[in-house]
């Protein structure tokens, strides 16, 4: 080990995560500014570890990281399996315990005991509170493409089967736009939340697979002022609801509204790519549970003698395509771990670990420790 400011890139152990914090690519730029990236081997990761190998990184054994010196900051994307163990390092990843969701206390006491820091990336915010890596873009890519085969399936009269994680966009753009018969043109696609990160890859994708800009109805807060429920809404092939929700506002499409339009209705499939599913403000109020890549699509109730409606809830979207959002998370990442050696004065790193001490101190006085 040497004295260079060092990060070291850990497996995931989460089943399907094939996402990467770092990249070759950001690896390889964090060497050329003098870091070391140590990087362990895995199977399961989009990269090879032959890429990495590539740029100058150090491969270790999988999943090795609980032996490493306890200076060397851990980083990794999903959480670590359930284990009572100390964790005497430092983790940047997502922890998902500062919400109160379930075993958060568990989780911050494992730091506690160790002594180690985590840095959460759902809360490392710039100076303006807008988060700096998120993996928006590609869920709303990935749900207009899960959305487009899931009209297709419709129009074939199956539900859609199995949906498995793509080589690269090129593979993905390529399969749905064959499935659609060579192009998307002639579909029609509503994407509310347009000019968000989520409404943006939703458009980036429509576009790719050939529709016509047109038919790509592009919504945002401007379209909504007016209250749902919204007619346009059954008037699109596709209906992509990308928007953050921040408060109760009307329902953008209910049953009732589905009902009344009758045998002549467009609408055929809704990607609910916000899933705020179990949220008493959902503006989609027509489905209740979260879908999964097996079983992609729920049905929606319509009324007899009317055309078929069918929901993609998925909430991961963004590892159907784990190269591309690994590469654009990672590099929006980059800058902040430049910073990480001169962590103690760079706001984002600061106030993330204040955060950090407030939650557990709240999950030690709920632990007793
Ligand atoms: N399903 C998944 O896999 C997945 C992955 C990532 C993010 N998300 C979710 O997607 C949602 C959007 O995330 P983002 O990063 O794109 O957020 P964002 O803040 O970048 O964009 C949200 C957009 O919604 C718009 N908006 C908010 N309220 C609206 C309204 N009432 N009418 C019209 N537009 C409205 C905003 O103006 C903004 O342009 C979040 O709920 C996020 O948790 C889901």
């Amino acid at each position: 080990m040497t004295n260079k400011p060092t990060f070291w890139l850990r497996c995931e152990k989460k089943e399907f995560e094939r996402r990467a914090a770092l990249t070759p690519t950001t690896s390889k730029k964090l060497i050329d500014a003098g870091f070391d990236i140590i990087v362990e081997r895995d199977e399961q990761r989009i990269f090879d570890d032959a890429e990495y190998e590539a740029v100058g990184c150090t491969l270790v054994a999988n999943n090795s990281w609980p032996a490493a010196p306890t200076d060397v900051p851990i980083i990794g994307l999903k959480e670590l399996p359930e284990s009572e163990e100390p964790l005497p390092h430092t983790h940047i990843q997502f922890a998902h315990c500062y919400k109160k969701q379930a075993g958060w206390s568990k989780v911050l006491s494992r730091f506690h005991r160790g002594g180690g820091t985590l840095y959460d990336i759902e809360f490392l915010n710039d100076p303006t509170g807008r988060r700096v890596a998120a993996f928006g873009f590609h869920a709303g890519f990935s749900g207009a493409a899960a959305g487009a085969l899931a009209l297709v399936a419709q129009r074939k009269g199956a539900p859609l089967g199995l949906l498995t994680p793509y080589e690269n966009e090129g593979a993905m753009i390529a399969q749905v736009k064959q499935l659609l018969g060579g192009s998307g043109k002639g579909v029609r696609a509503l994407v509310i939340g347009a000019l968000g990160r989520c409404g943006r890859g939703a458009v980036d994708l429509f576009r790719k697979i050939g529709l016509d800009e047109d038919d790509i109805v592009k919504w945002d807060m401007a379209e909504t002022a007016k209250g749902g429920p919204f007619d346009e809404i059954l008037d699109v092939d596709i209906f992509v609801n990308c928007i953050y929700l921040s408060s109760q506002i009307p329902a953008f499409i209910d049953h009732a509204h589905i009902a009344a339009a009758g045998p002549t209705r467009r609408l055929s499939v809704i990607v609910d790519v916000s899933c705020d599913t179990t949220n008493p403000f959902n503006p989609i109020p027509v489905y209740n549970i979260n879908t999964t890549f097996d079983k992609p699509t729920v049905p929606v109730a319509v009324g007899a003698g009317n055309p078929p409606l069918s929901v993609v809830s998925i909430d991961h979207l963004p590892t159907l395509l784990p190269r591309e959002a690994s590469e654009q998370f990672s590099a929006d990442l980059l800058p902040s771990l430049l910073e990480f050696p001169a962590r103690q004065t760079a706001p984002v790193w600061a106030q993330a670990e204040r955060l950090f001490q407030s939650k557990l101190g709240e999950a030690a006085a709920v632990e007793g420790l």
